[in-house]
């Protein structure tokens, strides 16, 4: 009863208060991103309005976006919209969002990664412009999975992933992270299937069909989120739930119950969590990542329901981006790190106030040994913070030098203002550019002015700016590894209470593994922990273990986790027995990855 109440409620309030935010940002230059073909500088999109039909037979949304722009540049007549493998239909435009004319458009030539440029007419008074259009069933974005593909087999789901550049592919917008919006949908389905977004929405509603979200915050369109499909709902705390497939929703919820206990650490450390509630979305195992951050909605990979919580840290994370990432947001993808380089350091402080220090020893520790094993591979220029992405797709930046070498270094400032001040430094920080998207060069300048002695205690342009890792970067230490090291040493280690990361520490450690034995003694190919699993088929390939193929095979047939596959296909295409197995495999396994995932792999074996 009183839920109901409060979402009449709040939509009002959140309106309000985002209004006053509008106004303030107004003068907020938006910083140029060679990611995207739009203007912003020239007419900026601050509103969508999407009404979008999910056609399952089809593959594809069909409807309308309408936007609501401002003229920045007062004699620009052109709006430039981001759009890839999208059927234009008609353009319009409104002064009043109630009566609309016809507006000339033009696609432009489709670009390589960056889309297809769609330019309309615009007269100098219009506030509103429609597109009509409707997706293409190859959308990037956009992964449509047949019954048989999901946990229930008998209902079709259809997931999003916008990020970096893929909201594009399914909405007609200004796809830079610089261009913040509010949003309305309104979407119809399949009359017994669920949509959800990340937006605000009744979580306890039934299936109708027919559903409406709004987002009252301002975020960049890489957070824009839609899932369809049998899904189910169960409350875990007054603010979180689980949604997930009907057949794994107890067993989700048994796993993600720590949530509300990580939210109220998260906020003790930096501030209010500032978007209402924090669900968690599982998704089917094509899901191409761990997690991705969508506002009050994370959507989750079902690899981190392990049993035993051990893989949570992943919603710590997701978590964490609420704020690093969702409020304060990386203005273009060179200034990815802000995102994720404060994330990992926020997801470890939130695992340490839930589950102790030593399990964030080892998280940071297996972290650092990542980003060394990485570092040895990469090309000087991705070895730096704020990287150079000119010609090419942001996806493929990901690795771990945002993550975890972003990590390092607040976590070497912690260590040279100490955790009170630095904690206050970092809760200002989110209050001062919340729902903002900020440069690296901003970052800069706000710590410079607030910590005025960095430069004299962190070589902070070093940090961010060249590669590797500086001398005196912090190396977090285990004693529980230390332990491992000397269990594996004596060759009779006491594996009965280790946990996954001691698990992973000892088996990356083994220098020339005896793998029946191993297998033998701990029956690591039946292991129920798919990151356990990944490291040790990845150990079998390696070693040419082929006891292990089969479930090798049929993980890959299985998953579409992109951080598992990429590492197994590279380790597999090095021999040319490997090859031809991987080229066999993918050959079954390729129809049900997502397309970023597919992207990925191509180019590892080849199509
Ligand atoms: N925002 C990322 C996922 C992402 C990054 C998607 C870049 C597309 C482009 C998300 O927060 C993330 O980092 N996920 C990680 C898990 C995390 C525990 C490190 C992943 O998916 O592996
Ligand atoms: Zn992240």
């Amino acid at each position: 009863m009183t839920s109901r109440r409060i979402i009449l409620v709040l939509p009002l309030v959140a309106l309000l208060s985002s209004c006053t935010r509008f106004t303030s940002s107004h003068s907020m230059p938006i910083a140029k991103d060679i990611q995207s073909l739009s203007n912003p500088q020239q007419i900026v999109v601050r509103h969508l309005e999407l009404d979008l039909a999910v056609l399952f037979e089809q593959k594809s949304l069909k409807g309308s976006a309408v936007l609501g722009i401002e003229h920045v540049d007062s004699q620009a007549r052109e709006l430039i919209l981001d759009t890839r493998e999208l059927q234009i239909d008609e353009t319009e435009t409104s002064t009043d969002g109630e009566t609309f004319h016809e507006a000339k458009f033009q696609l432009g030539n489709p670009q390589k990664s960056l889309g297809t440029p769609l330019t309309i007419q615009i007269p100098g008074d219009a506030k509103f412009v429609r597109v009509k259009y409707s997706t293409s069933p190859s959308a990037s974005g956009l992964q449509w999975l047949t019954p048989e593909q999901t946990m229930g087999k008998n209902a079709p789901f259809l997931f999003t992933q916008s990020e970096a550049i893929h909201a594009r592919s399914w909405i007609p917008l200004q796809d830079s992270p610089g261009v913040r919006i509010t949003y309305t949908a309104h979407i119809t389905t399949p009359k017994d299937l669920l949509a959800v977004m990340g937006a605000d929405h009744d979580a306890f509603a039934a299936p109708t069909g027919d559903y409406r979200f709004h987002m009252n915050e301002r975020i960049p369109s890489y957070l824009v989120a839609l899932a369809v499909g049998d899904i189910g709902f169960q409350a875990a705390g007054a603010r979180t739930g689980v949604y997930a497939e009907k057949p794994l929703l107890a067993k989700a919820a048994k796993e993600f119950e720590d949530t509300e206990k990580m939210l109220r650490e998260a906020e003790q450390l930096y501030g209010p969590y500032r978007w209402g509630r924090y669900d968690i979305l599982v998704l089917p195992p094509s899901f191409p990542y761990g997690g991705m951050e969508n506002p009050r909605l994370t959507f989750a990979t079902p690899t981190v329901i392990a049993g035993d919580k051990s893989l949570v840290s992943l919603v710590a994370h997701e978590m964490a981006h609420s704020w690093s990432g969702n409020l304060v947001t990386n203005a273009t993808w060179s200034d990815f790190w802000l995102n994720e380089g404060f994330t990992v350091y926020l997801e470890r402080r939130i695992i340490e106030q839930v589950y102790g220090r030593e399990r964030e020893e080892m998280e940071a520790a297996l972290g650092r040994q990542e980003l060394e094993q990485e570092l040895a591979g990469l090309a000087p220029g991705d070895q730096i913070l704020h990287i150079n992405l000119t010609g090419r797709d942001p996806d493929d930046g990901m690795t771990n030098v945002p993550y975890e070498k972003g990590a390092l270094l607040l976590r070497a400032i912690e260590g040279q203002y100490g955790r009170e001040k630095f904690d206050a430094f970092l809760k200002g920080y989110f209050e001062h550019f919340s729902f903002q998207s900020i440069t690296t060069a901003q970052f800069l300048d706000y710590i410079r002015h607030n910590l005025p002695d960095i430069d004299s205690k962190i070589p902070i342009n070093q940090w961010i700016f060249k590669p590797g890792l500086p001398a005196g970067a912090p190396k977090p230490v285990s004693d529980l590894f230390a332990k491992v090291e000397q269990g594996a040493a004596s060759g009779n280690p006491d594996t009965t209470h280790w946990s996954t990361q001691e698990w992973l520490h000892f088996l990356r450690g083994l220098k020339s593994p005896k793998m029946g034995e191993l297998d033998e003694a701990y029956h690591l190919t039946q292991s129920g922990n798919d990151e356990i699993l990944q490291q040790w088929l990845l150990m079998s390939v390696r070693n040419r273990y082929e006891a292990a193929y089969p479930k090798l095979e049929e993980f890959l047939v299985s998953v579409g986790r992109r951080k598992y596959l990429k590492p197994l296909y590279e380790e597999l295409v090095k021999t040319p027995e490997g090859k031809e197995r991987a080229r066999g495999i993918y050959e079954k396994a390729r129809a049900g990855y997502h397309p970023i995932a597919q992207t990925t792999i191509d180019g590892i074996v080849g199509k």
